[in-house]
């Protein structure tokens, strides 16, 4: 029997949304979509509202998907402009550098709004126009919401790529967007150490299909040294500082595009996630608002990425067409130490804190002592994101960071689905630790098995979307049937987020993890395709295969198997080099934790590598491999048996 913690009754009391007004919102979204989005649709500004709601087929043979499609609206003007009527002085931003030494910044509503049209001017000076794309390889400060707010002024489509990506990634996604202009910096800094960014930008333009870009502006942060290569490199000051402060936005169409991120799939090359400007901005703004019970005295911190979803939607877009106050922080969560995260909290006085699994579960580790001593007091509300969050964590969030007094959202959400789709509302919800709970208004889940059939009541089952949200995802830039393949083939008439998911009794939803060929580690996807062709990139490997497997801290771990090109020697050192070969290619997240050798793969007799088995023997379990009689020579998997990983 899970154990129920209560919607709490004083923060009801002050809650937007109670049970009663979730109940009924949830009912008149299903009851008519068209109303209840049109009438959310409200909250945010447009040139010319929106006449026509939603217009969406998930039909193969009549598939489209339009939200808002008469609307016109800018989203930069969303997020500051509108707001300097009634609070330019408000803090956008509170950035809180790597080193605790270094004094945070407080960036006013007046002062992003200036620093955005500055920024939004100097892109036009260097050509860029509505519809081109600009890529964003930034750390984690201001300028990284400057720049992505300027690229939406002016209908630009940014495509930010994570500062933990190596060159070769960079270049892939800058050739497959064709991006006219790289918004970089000297370096990162990240727990005391420092990254490479412009180095890495060089090292990406030296590689093929990125002729396309024709700038580079650099932002000065640390100061550390890098080669300018003129023209094609700006330092980003002397192109910005003498633009004007204000800058005639580009009046979008709901459709047009916002950006492109890129997220890793099952197959091949990571895909262009390509989201639009009126229905992701509702999106992103509504939710925002209604998971976290939003206040306007809120100092609220999401401790993600720009360069995940996480960052744009509930970084970015979401709290800053609120007119919120954001923490944007540049560090990481042990550095200088275990305290940081709640240093942090009493420093800014944060109210709202929302962070991953994976940090909960490594601080964990280090006991309760480092949170106690910090007081916390700020704090009204926690959540998580990014993977499924184990019982036991979410219980020391609750009780030690939370201090038993403060309700947890856990949102369940995909860069797909723009925003957050199965999340409580804390003063609506009653939680379970584990499980994700309810959709939100407007949001219809079900559950389907392996043929795509219907299951009711308490059961396990792929997690499929009925109906489309305004957030939902419209196309793979450049690919728009790999689009349509990937997500509404496997089970026709609905959308396939590629999760395995239980309800219960009580409808709640427990997200079990992907189904597909994704690893989930530390709450960054990662295709098991990418590694293995990284793997097979070096010239000593013939074969690899990987897959997924329980890691304490990391939630999945990347376990591979390599075979390698007959002659080649297995030894330590080249295992070591092969680990090194993957940061390389694809970056650090990509690190293989497990490497083993493979003399052959279990493999069907037409070829195909059974992926269950080497699933099974990763997870330690060779007493549960199945039948194994199907396989081309079943002898190969004794070897790789005898020879795993164990503990
Ligand atoms: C996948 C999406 C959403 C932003 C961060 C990740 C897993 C995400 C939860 C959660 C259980 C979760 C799913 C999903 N996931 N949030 N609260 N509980 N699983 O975005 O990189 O697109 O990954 O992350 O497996 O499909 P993403």
């Amino acid at each position: 029997m899970t154990d129920v913690y209560k919607v709490d009754a004083a923060f009801a009391a002050r809650a937007g949304i109670d049970k009663a007004e979730y109940q009924r919102q949830y009912q008149a979204s299903v009851d008519d979509p068209d109303a209840f989005w049109g009438e959310v649709a409200n909250r945010i500004d447009w040139y010319r509202k929106p006449t026509q709601i939603r217009d969406v087929s998930y039909a193969l043979e009549d598939f489209r998907i339009r939200w808002y499609g008469d609307g016109e609206l800018n989203a930069s003007v969303n997020c500051l402009d509108r707001h300097l009527a009634t609070r330019a002085d408000k803090t956008a931003l509170v950035w809180e550098a790597d080193d605790p030494a270094t004094p945070a910044k407080h960036v006013s509503y007046r002062e992003l709004h200036q620093r955005v049209c500055k920024l939004a001017n100097a892109l036009r000076a260097l050509g860029v126009q509505k519809g081109d794309r600009v890529t964003i390889y930034l750390p984690m400060i201001v300028e990284a919401a400057v720049a992505m707010l300027a690229c939406a002024r002016i209908g630009a489509i940014h495509s930010v790529v994570f500062g933990g990506f190596s060159p070769t990634s960079i270049a892939d996604r800058v050739s497959d967007c064709a991006s006219k202009l790289i918004i970089t910096a000297d370096e990162g800094v990240r727990g005391g150490r420092k990254v490479p960014l412009k180095a890495n930008v060089d090292a990406a333009l030296k590689l093929p299909g990125t002729t396309t870009v024709e700038t580079v502006l650099v932002v000065r942060h640390t100061g550390g040294a890098v080669d300018m290569q003129m023209p094609r490199d700006r330092w980003y000051d002397a192109v910005v500082d003498a633009q004007p402060e204000t800058c005639e936005p580009e009046r979008m169409n709901a459709e047009d595009p916002l950006f492109i991120l890129y997220t890793s799939g099952s197959t091949g090359k990571p895909k262009g996630v390509l989201h639009t400007t009126g229905g992701y901005l509702v999106y992103a703004s509504y939710t925002h608002e209604v998971v976290f019970d939003l206040k306007d005295s809120d100092i609220y911190w999401c401790t993600a990425d720009v360069g995940w979803v996480t960052g744009h939607t509930y970084i970015v877009y979401g709290p800053l067409a609120n007119g919120a106050t954001a923490v944007m922080f540049e560090g990481v969560p042990n550095y200088p130490d275990v305290s940081r995260f709640w240093d942090v909290v009493d420093k800014h006085k944060v109210t709202i804190f929302y962070t991953a699994p994976t940090a909960i579960r490594a601080l964990m580790r280090e006991g309760d002592a480092p949170v106690k001593k910090a007081s916390r007091a700020s704090l009204r509300l926690l959540g998580t994101v990014g993977e499924p969050i184990n019982p036991e964590a979410w219980r020391w969030y609750h009780d030690v960071v939370g201090d038993s007094r403060l309700p947890i959202v856990d949102t369940w959400w995909q860069t797909e689905t723009g925003g957050a789709l199965i999340s409580p509302l804390p003063g609506a919800t009653d939680l379970k630790p584990g499980s994700a709970t309810l959709p939100l208004p407007g949001v219809q889940p079900a559950l389907v098995d392996a043929n795509g059939t219907r299951l009711e009541g308490a059961v396990d089952g792929n997690l499929v979307l009925l109906d489309s949200w305004p957030g939902q995802m419209r196309t793979v830039y450049g690919d728009h049937q790999r689009f349509i393949d990937t997500y509404f083939k496997t089970y026709p008439g609905t959308y396939f987020t590629g999760d395995g998911c239980r309800r219960d009794a009580d409808g709640y939803y427990w997200i079990t993890g992907r189904v597909d060929d994704v690893i989930n580690v530390s709450g960054h996807r990662i295709g098991t395709a990418e590694v293995e062709s990284a793997l097979v990139s070096h010239p000593k490997v013939a074969e690899a295969a990987v897959v997924g497997f329980p890691h304490d801290i990391k939630g999945q771990g990347i376990y591979a198997y390599v075979t390698l090109i007959a002659g080649e020697q297995e030894s330590d050192e080249l295992l070591k080099e092969l680990v090194q070969h993957v940061r390389k290619e694809i970056g650090p997240i990509a690190s293989p934790d497990f490497l083993q050798w493979a003399p052959g793969l279990p493999k069907t007799r037409s070829g195909k590598i059974m992926r269950r088995i080497l699933r099974k023997i990763a997870e330690n379990a060779p007493d549960q491999l199945g039948d194994t009689s199907t396989l081309a020579d079943p002898s190969v998997v004794d070897s790789l048996v005898k020879h795993r990983r164990i503990g």
